[in-house]
């Protein structure tokens, strides 16, 4: 199985920016762990990172033709008015899970609407970078009734 984790903008700033809310592990060091994880239940895991919407989108549209079989996806701040990763989410049928390390609701007013969550399976927030990892348990095991 192959599975993609998408990041947005500002992610790769992690273990750098407001540490209080994001917490203190590097970008690089979450990246490698949840890949670490994936491949010990046999799951091919790719990371993308990036601050342009355009290129998230190539990214989701990447997805299609090289068969992924689900996304994971963190948008950032393009959550809460990205209607073209939205859109292209929705467009390429692939099983989604979007992911928040902190939990939007408890934040400010314009962080608690997700324009993307309603084209994803669920949302996952709150939890840091273990949400990934719950995302990754979920596409691995979503045959299961
Ligand atoms: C975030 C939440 C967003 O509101 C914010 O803009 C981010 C990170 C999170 O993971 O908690 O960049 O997606």
């Amino acid at each position: 199985m192959k599975l993609m984790l998408i990041q947005g903008p500002n992610l790769n700033f992690l273990g750098i920016r407001e540490k209080a809310i994001y917490g203190s592990v590097g970008f690089e060091d979450v990246c490698d762990e949840m890949t670490k994880y994936a491949k010990s239940i046999n799951i091919d895991l790719s990371c993308f990172q990036s601050n342009c919407e355009g290129e998230i989108i190539d990214c989701i549209q990447k997805c299609y033709y090289d068969k992924y079989d689900g996304i994971i996806i963190n948008p950032g701040a393009y959550t809460h008015y990205s209607y073209a990763i939205s859109d292209a989410i929705k467009s390429v049928s692939i099983p989604t899970v979007e992911v928040h390390l902190s939990n939007i609701h408890t934040r400010e007013e314009f962080r608690h609407k997700s324009v993307t969550a309603p084209s994803c399976v669920g949302q996952i927030c709150g939890f840091g970078a273990y949400g990934y990892k719950m995302a990754i348990d979920y596409l691995a095991n979503d045959k299961i009734d």
